[in-house]
């Protein structure tokens, strides 16, 4: 039998034989890393990350794909989702920030809302950028080499959704142009 090929998203092919079905997957190793300026860097990424959730609706791998081009490309030292979900435990509130999808080192699991950078932006819809976390009040350090951070929220419905976070381990790394990008990126997230 010739084996039929069936395309699925993501530059991946279903290659399906009698016995056997195979998923065959080339995006990480065809991901194209630039150098140049940070806009030059987002301009050649943005276009990659759009083909990457293209075809795809399951939210969770789409947030990995995210942090996987995002680490690949600037190589921060943590970038990764908290997305908001029912809260664990009875007496908190409703709903709280879980860890999603990330690349880093481990990071806590569970934010409450107005806590953190992560909880703040939550609960202002904002993105904040925080150019020496030393000096954010209720900064929560997940890793002691973390020196600056921004985290966009995702709002959907006027609701924010989720958070992206990214932390480097330089201080003032981040600045309008990484809100302007990630916040693009963001818009492209189908949640
Ligand atoms: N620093 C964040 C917590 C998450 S980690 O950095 C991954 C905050 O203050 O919300």
């Amino acid at each position: 039998m010739i084996p039929k090929m069936e395309t699925c998203g993501n530059g991946c092919i279903l290659k399906t034989n009698e016995q056997t079905s195979n998923y065959l997957c080339r995006m990480s190793e065809d991901l194209n890393i630039v150098t140049g300026t940070k806009t030059e860097q987002y301009e050649s990424l943005i276009p990659q990350i759009k083909g990457l959730l293209e075809g795809e609706p399951d939210i969770i791998a789409n947030l990995a794909n995210i942090a996987g081009a995002l680490k690949e490309q600037f190589n921060w030292l943590w970038i990764g989702f908290y997305l908001v979900k029912p809260a664990f435990a009875k007496t908190s509130a409703d709903k709280e920030l879980v860890l999603g999808p990330f690349q880093g080192p481990i990071a806590c699991t569970r934010i409450r809302k107005g806590k953190g950078v992560c909880g703040t932006s939550w609960e202002k819809a904002k993105t904040i950028i925080v150019p020496d976390v030393q000096k954010f009040p209720g900064h929560i350090a997940c890793s002691s080499l973390s020196r600056s951070e921004i985290v966009v929220p995702i709002i959907r419905d006027n609701e924010v959704v989720a958070v992206l976070d990214a932390d480097s381990e330089e201080e003032n790394h981040f600045d309008e142009v990484d809100r302007i990008y990630l916040e693009k990126i963001m818009q492209h997230v189908e949640f």
